[in-house]
């Protein structure tokens, strides 16, 4: 089931679209690796579901790769990473598995004990994992974890950019902007992986002053790490291909992610 082949695809995983915002950092730095992105729309969201619920998907997406012959998995998802990614390394140990979690490190060190807003689903936030995060920094910084039902919904509908997710923000994020009562706040951390698409849209709530943080690109960097200690990353001169599958088998959903990673998001 374990696959070394270095010639072999990585499988990027998230609920739906959102997970295209971490590979486009994977293709970034690694143009030679041929990937396959898997969306689980038929299932999404995942942030609104129980824990078990989003680990026994993981898991047998997870499994289904491997069983497919991929050489490594991304789990470009938070909220699937919370849930499962601990127990997935437990039964898997020699099998390259990276999840993603919020990018609150970086963000708690930019400046002196920074304000910082952590932007993510239900799930993610409620769970174990977001608090030992959150603990490990809160002597560095004011962290204030606001959970964002809805919002990966107009990432999923191609809704960036449109009065109506403005509208939403605005009512979302009241109370962290310079006239709300927490605000303003320093930093902002995409602690899911559709929000980086809406980058621009909270910005815009949040004040320009705000400084966005979000784990794609450190995760990538992870993927690459791991490869290279497994001696697979791919050195052949090879140009690497992205292969896209969706659950929902609808074909809007896969031009939506084409649309994502190589257009103009305006994020
Ligand atoms: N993109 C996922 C994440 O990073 C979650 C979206 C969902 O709720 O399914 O958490």
């Amino acid at each position: 089931m374990i696959n070394p082949d270095a010639n072999s695809p990585i499988a990027v995983f998230d609920s739906g679209v959102g997970g295209i915002s971490v590979l486009r950092e994977l293709v970034r730095i690694m143009p030679g690796e041929d990937f396959l992105f898997y969306g689980d729309t038929k299932n999404a969201p995942y942030g609104t579901k129980s824990k078990e619920e989003v680990r026994e998907l993981t898991t047998a997406h997870v499994q289904e790769f491997m069983e497919r012959g991929v050489k490594a998995v991304c789990i470009a998802c938070n909220t699937a990473t919370s849930a499962a990614v601990r127990s997935l390394r437990g039964e898997y140990p020699d099998f390259p598995i990276v999840g993603i979690e919020p990018a609150i490190k970086p963000a708690s060190s930019f400046m002196e004990h920074p304000k910082i807003l952590v932007m993510a689903t239900p799930m993610t936030i409620r769970e174990e994992k977001f608090k030992r995060l959150m603990a490990r920094f809160e002597d560095k910084a004011e962290i204030h974890p606001l959970p964002c039902p809805g919002l990966m919904e107009y990432v999923e509908r191609g809704k960036a950019h449109t009065p109506e997710i403005k509208a939403f923000l605005k009512v979302l994020l009241a109370e962290y902007t310079g006239e709300g009562h927490f605000g303003p706040m320093d930093a902002v951390v995409t602690g899911c992986t559709h929000y980086p698409f809406v980058a621009g849209d909270i910005l815009e709530v949040l004040g320009e002053g705000c400084k966005l943080f979000d784990g794609a690109e450190g995760t990538a960097k992870e993927v690459k790490r791991r490869l290279e200690k497994t001696g697979i990353l791919r050195e052949d001169g090879h140009k690497g291909e992205v292969t896209f599958e969706n659950s929902s088998n609808d074909e809007a959903k896969i031009r939506l992610c084409q649309k994502l990673l190589y257009g103009n998001t305006g994020s």
